[in-house]
């Protein structure tokens, strides 16, 4: 028996539909998404990469055709920097990063057509070493945000193993997620998940397959797919979900949907995880 075969629905989503890069496919694919099965959405404020307005319209024609409402869905969303955004920021660059966070938050709310978000992170450190005054002043405005009941957890994204570390010793409220891009090369980005379970801190992991295309080639991944006649994404998917993550996956395309939905399906053995954990030595 896996894992998965619990009597209580886990309180957090065991796999999440990303929706960057979709442009003006983002509505009918987050529609699709739902349709299929997925029931957590990971989203931006951020026009450059993601259509967040697109995404609440694919809510909406979603919930009018099940029964299936807002409060059986979880929604992550993120505050990003300028220097990540375009000329399409969602507020002021002018104002305080404070307001900015309340801006872009406002902006979200409407964009997704709720009055809450379940997940709101940081979207990435304001410098690549260590954190600074304008990280402190935003992760207080998203405590805020927590506070007000407005979001239900707060995370980061794009953190590493200092940055997360000083997180979760400094601030008044901790992080619940981290989201990351999965390195094989790098033991899968073990050094931070590592931090991230001493703090109890739910790693999520994204281009688990497009960040490891050379390591996808591996034979002993291919003898998995060949053992459990399943497609590696469903391996790859359980493998991440049997060490403590939540994988993201951003397929556009509804079979791929269905598929990655199946990844609790597998039953890698303890011995499969270990050498898939190691699988780059
Ligand atoms: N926080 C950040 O900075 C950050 C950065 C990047 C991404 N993200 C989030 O993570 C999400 C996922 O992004 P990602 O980088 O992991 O990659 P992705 O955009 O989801 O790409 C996944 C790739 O795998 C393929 N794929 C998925 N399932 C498959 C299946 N069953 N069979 C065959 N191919 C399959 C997809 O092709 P098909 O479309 O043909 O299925 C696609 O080429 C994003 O949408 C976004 O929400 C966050």
């Amino acid at each position: 028996m896996t894992r998965s075969h619990t009597t209580r629905p886990p309180l957090f989503p065991q796999i999440i539909y990303g929706t960057a890069w979709k442009e003006e496919a983002t509505t009918t694919l987050v529609t699709q998404a739902l349709k299929c099965g997925f029931r957590a959405v990971d989203t931006a404020n951020q026009r450059k990469h993601y259509f967040e307005e697109g995404v609440g319209l694919g809510l909406l024609d979603f919930y009018e055709n099940s029964p299936i409402g807002r409060k059986d869905l979880f929604l992550q969303t993120k505050f990003t920097y300028a220097r990540g955004q375009d000329h399409r920021k969602p507020y002021d660059e002018r104002a305080s990063y404070t307001d900015q966070v309340y801006q872009s938050f406002d902006s979200s709310l409407k964009h997704l057509k709720t009055d809450y978000i379940d997940s709101y992170i940081l979207h990435g450190p304001f410098t690549n070493s260590g954190l600074v005054d304008e990280d402190w002043e935003t992760w207080v405005a998203m405590e805020t945000l927590y506070d007000k009941g407005l979001v239900k957890h707060i995370g980061v994204s794009n953190f590493s193993v200092t940055q997360l570390s000083a997180l979760c010793k400094f601030s008044r409220v901790k992080p619940q997620f981290i989201q990351n891009r999965c390195f094989a090369c790098y033991g899968w980005d073990r050094e931070v998940r590592a931090i991230a379970k001493q703090n109890s801190v739910i790693y999520q992991g994204f281009s688990l397959l497009t960040a490891n295309v050379e390591e996808m080639k591996n034979s002993f991944i291919a003898y998995l797919v060949e053992k459990y006649a399943r497609p590696l994404p469903e391996i790859i998917f359980n493998f991440a979900h049997r060490v403590g993550m939540i994988p993201l996956t951003g397929t556009t395309n509804k079979k791929h949907m269905e598929e990655d939905l199946r990844f609790l399906q597998v039953e890698l053995t303890d011995d499969e995880i270990f050498q898939l954990e190691n699988i780059v030595k």
